[in-house]
């Protein structure tokens, strides 16, 4: 028996995926599944993206590229942020990888390590807690509730800061909640973090562009204060419907972006050149597609909370961002884990169980809607005809 590190057995996983799996082997049976559990949008990257993918592989693109990402990309990426965000970014600071979780393995394995401590928000996604396991830091949760609209308190953060705290992970819109922190919390946070200078910051912010009611995105990467130790995490994936090509960006403090890199190179090499290529169309082509997608994002959403608010021992609160609603469910008298099972075995409806996403999610379950209005009706009809 090959003797693995000890380290694999704290390393922990993304049980979204399982449902996904066991929701299409179920389909693939025959069995007609409703999938609310997957966290991806269901329309198509629109096809000037995919036009330019093409082209670059026509045209040849088909070596390696820059560790850091092509120049081009990380100029786009630069403008972005400050169109979007308002801040001025070196393009020298962005790090384009494979994906929004990469940008989240290398700061957590960068501050990681026995003795050293991460604070990351509960219930949040997965490998948050998972990786921070894996470097040998000791995870410490910070507590969201529905009260709040599953925002945070700041100075309930600001409290479990230590000595050994290295990083803090926060995320907004967030995943599985849909919550939104609004600038007053962060603002209260970015100053009680002026006497802590030891602390960096990763702000994941893959969601920003999918607000709802006229919500603004408050990056933290606008702090001032704190742009030496804030790590910028977004990408493509949810918002331009890319989540199957792999691409995404850190923007990194000057002084820990060679760092980072060392880490790609040590890791993956660099992206490949199609995909880059798609990123700065998308970046920087039109946005209708976008403003489409989070319109009937918006739509879905009102019907999905409306609905799970009428189901029997339900409670949902108004998620502000991202496309996920995360129902209490304790009055169904059923634990989260358990109602999941039940859904997607009688009812024919993926969801996640909240305790996929830490121990606070007990006594929640996560219903993705990024599915048709017709699919998120006929689903709710299910689930209250199975309960
Ligand atoms: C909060 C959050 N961060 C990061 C990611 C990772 O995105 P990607 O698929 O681009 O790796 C996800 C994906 O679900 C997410 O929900």
């Amino acid at each position: 028996m090959p003797q693995l590190a000890e380290r694999m057995s704290r390393l922990g996983t993304e049980t979204a995926f399982d449902v996904l799996a066991r929701a299409n082997a179920m389909a693939a049976r025959g069995r007609d599944i409703i999938n609310l559990g997957i966290g991806q949008p269901d329309f198509k990257t629109p096809p000037h993206i995919v036009d330019a993918a093409a082209k670059a592989l026509r045209d040849g693109h088909h070596g390696y590229t820059p560790a850091r990402g092509i120049p081009e990309l990380r100029g786009a990426v630069a403008a972005d942020i400050r169109l979007r965000r308002g801040v001025e970014v070196d393009p020298d600071q962005v790090l384009i990888v494979p994906g929004g979780k990469v940008t989240m393995f290398f700061a957590i394995l960068m501050f990681g390590e026995p003795g050293a401590e991460i604070l990351y928000p509960n219930p949040g996604f997965p490998i948050y807690e998972s990786a921070i396991c894996f470097s040998g830091a000791a995870p410490v949760p910070i507590p969201l509730y529905d009260a709040t609209g599953f925002s945070f308190d700041a100075e309930e953060v600001l409290d479990r800061v230590t000595d050994r705290t290295r990083l803090i992970i926060l995320n907004s819109p967030a995943n599985p909640t849909g919550g939104v922190v609004p600038r007053a919390e962060l603002d209260k946070l970015a100053a009680g973090l002026e006497a802590r200078p030891q602390v960096a910051v990763l702000s994941d912010e893959i969601y920003a562009r999918l607000l709802y009611d006229g919500r603004e995105h408050v990056s933290l990467l606008g702090y001032e204060e704190l742009r030496d130790r804030v790590i910028l995490l977004d990408g493509w994936s949810k918002t331009y419907a890319m989540t199957g090509w792999r691409l995404g960006y850190g923007v990194w403090p000057k002084a820990l972006v060679d760092a980072a890199e060392r880490l790609a190179i040590n890791c993956h090499s660099c992206v490949n050149a199609a995909a880059q290529f798609a990123g700065i169309a998308a970046l920087e082509g039109p946005q209708d597609a976008v403003d489409e997608m989070v319109a009937a994002f918006d739509r879905r959403r009102r019907v999905i909370v409306s609905e799970l608010n009428q189901i029997a021992g339900f409670r949902c609160v108004e998620p502000g961002g991202a496309f996920y609603a995360f129902p209490n469910i304790e009055g169904t008298g059923l634990d989260a884990g358990s109602l999941q099972d039940r859904l997607l075995d009688e009812a024919g409806v993926a969801t996640v169980a909240g305790t996929s996403f830490g121990r606070q999610g007990e006594g929640y379950l996560r219903f993705s809607y990024a599915n048709s209005t017709e699919n998120i009706r006929e689903a709710m009809r299910r689930v209250r005809a199975c309960l």
